[in-house]
């Protein structure tokens, strides 16, 4: 991930500190569409427009921070993953990269399913009309009382992660007089090349039944078993931000293994296998993340291959993609306040927000890029640190960027690329405010989320 130092200077060094960064790009006011919402361009006056309405308005009408979301973007977005998997596959939106009810609006009209990991995001996908038979719910650690909600809303899945929830849901189904669609997780011992954090199919983790040691084939034999539980079939989700798809292979390689020692063991071809999420999106410039219609096909073409090998029939597919789909449609609109130079290293530029509005940064290293948006500059490249109002020096937004070096306070910023799991990850930290999430289209901006206040925070505090 991490690129070259570059030997060009800003003004405040002569040789550049280490760090994450490449050259300057030849023009600080360009806006590279892979990283931004697809609605975005400059006006007239070098203002940032999305959705056809400018960052200044935008500010101005719903204060700063604010994570702006371009609706149409997301809709396109939804609708290329569904048009590519087509009728024969299902796509489940991964609610946890950011769910509010809005967003399972345009999720239903779009024709998507919904994958949910705890009771708050059932509430919301139930709330907003989202039809249970197309929720999935996930989770390591599912309460009872969850249990019990999403087998009585009639959820289309549960996804079982151990050998307790395996009895449990069962259990809850059959009191219920239900009998319950469920996958079983498994673990298939893929090391996805991302964050150690955000890798989940290796087996030293906490998620889903490792297919080592014939784990996977007993909660099989288990849930076949019991009567409260239909078992449609397996579930691999192997990490997040990938963009290597040989790790998709190893899994569905794997997986098909499982299908076929399971037909071989008690003659059943389940019908439906799950290959997850976790396909990158561009954050930089140096990210080339794919299309959905390649990673359909190459997919499809994965799953087919080892099932004509196992001589199975190939099973429905599905997909559960979050921050394909919402990461790159929303940036997080910021108002510059200290600017701090330090000499020979870099400038620190503060914004209004931080480390609660965005945490992937502190927490997975994450990069980013950021663009003066309220004007262009023509000024040279600076290079700066765009730090947030926390009272901790790792509270750091995007480690290293270029921007004008006539930056000045009062000067708008914007975080590309902020779609997924900032507001979803966001905290009240130092009791600062999560910001609202507002939709453009078509010339119109609307909260969705409204900006937290004081209140809220005091509201919670019962005293
Ligand atoms: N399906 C399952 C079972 C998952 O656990 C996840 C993500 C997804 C689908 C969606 O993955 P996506 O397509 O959004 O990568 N907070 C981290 C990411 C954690 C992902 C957790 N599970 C981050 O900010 O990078």
């Amino acid at each position: 991930m991490s690129r070259s130092a570059h030997p060009a200077g800003p003004r405040h060094a002569d040789v550049l500190p280490e760090g994450h960064y490449s050259a300057p790009p030849a023009d600080l006011n360009a806006l590279d569409p892979k990283v931004w919402a697809h609605t975005v361009s400059r006006n007239a006056d070098g203002a940032l427009t999305v959705g056809g309405v400018d960052v200044g308005t935008l500010a101005e009408q719903h204060g700063t921070p604010a994570y702006i979301l371009d609706e149409a973007d997301f809709r396109e977005r939804a609708r290329a993953w569904r048009t590519a998997f087509g009728n024969d596959a299902d796509v489940f939106y991964a609610g946890k990269a950011f769910l509010s009810r809005a967003v399972v609006r345009w999720l239903h009209e779009e024709g998507l399913n919904l994958d949910v990991c705890s009771g708050g995001e059932l509430a919301t996908a139930l709330s907003a009309g989202m039809p249970a038979d197309r929720i999935a719910f996930h989770g390591n650690n599912k309460s009872v009382d969850e249990i019990h909600r999403a087998i009585e809303a009639g959820v289309g899945r549960i996804v079982l992660d151990s050998f307790q929830e395996i009895v449990r849901v069962a259990h809850v189904a059959q009191s219920l007089g239900k009998r319950q669609r469920v996958q079983i997780r498994i673990t298939v011992g893929v090391e996805a090349h991302t964050h150690e954090f955000i890798a989940t199919a290796h087996e030293d983790q906490k998620f889903g039944i490792p297919l080592a040691g014939g784990q996977a084939a007993e909660a099989v034999r288990r849930a076949l078993q019991l009567d409260g539980l239909e078992l449609i079939g397996l579930h691999s989700h192997i990490g997040s931000q990938i963009f290597d798809m040989s790790g998709f292979e190893v899994a569905a390689h794997r997986v098909v293994g499982l299908l076929k020692d399971i037909r071989d063991e008690h003659g059943v071809e389940l019908p439906e296998i799950d290959l997850g999420g976790g396909l990158g999106i561009a954050y930089t410039s140096d990210d080339d993340p794919r299309e959905p219609h390649e990673i359909a096909k190459a997919l499809t073409e994965i799953v087919t291959r080892e099932c004509e090998g196992a001589r199975l029939r190939t099973p429905r597919i599905s997909v559960e993609p979050g921050r394909a789909i919402v990461g790159p449609t929303a940036f997080t609109l910021y108002e510059v306040g200290t600017i701090k130079p330090l000499d020979g290293l870099r400038t620190y530029v503060s914004v209004d927000g931080g480390m609660s509005d965005n945490i992937r940064t502190a927490l997975y290293d994450a990069e980013y890029s950021v663009a003066l948006v309220s004007r262009t500059s023509d000024a040279a490249p600076m290079l700066a640190r765009v730090v947030g109002k926390h009272c901790e020096s790792g509270d750091i937004v995007v480690k290293d960027a270029f921007l004008p070096s006539d930056l000045a306070p009062g000067d708008l910023i914007a975080v590309p690329a902020t779609g997924a799991y900032c507001r979803s990850m966001a905290s009240n930290y130092n009791h600062v405010l999560r910001p609202p999430v507002v939709a453009v289209r078509e010339g119109e901006s609307r909260v969705i989320v409204r900006r937290e206040t004081e209140e809220d925070l005091l509201r919670l505090d019962v005293g």
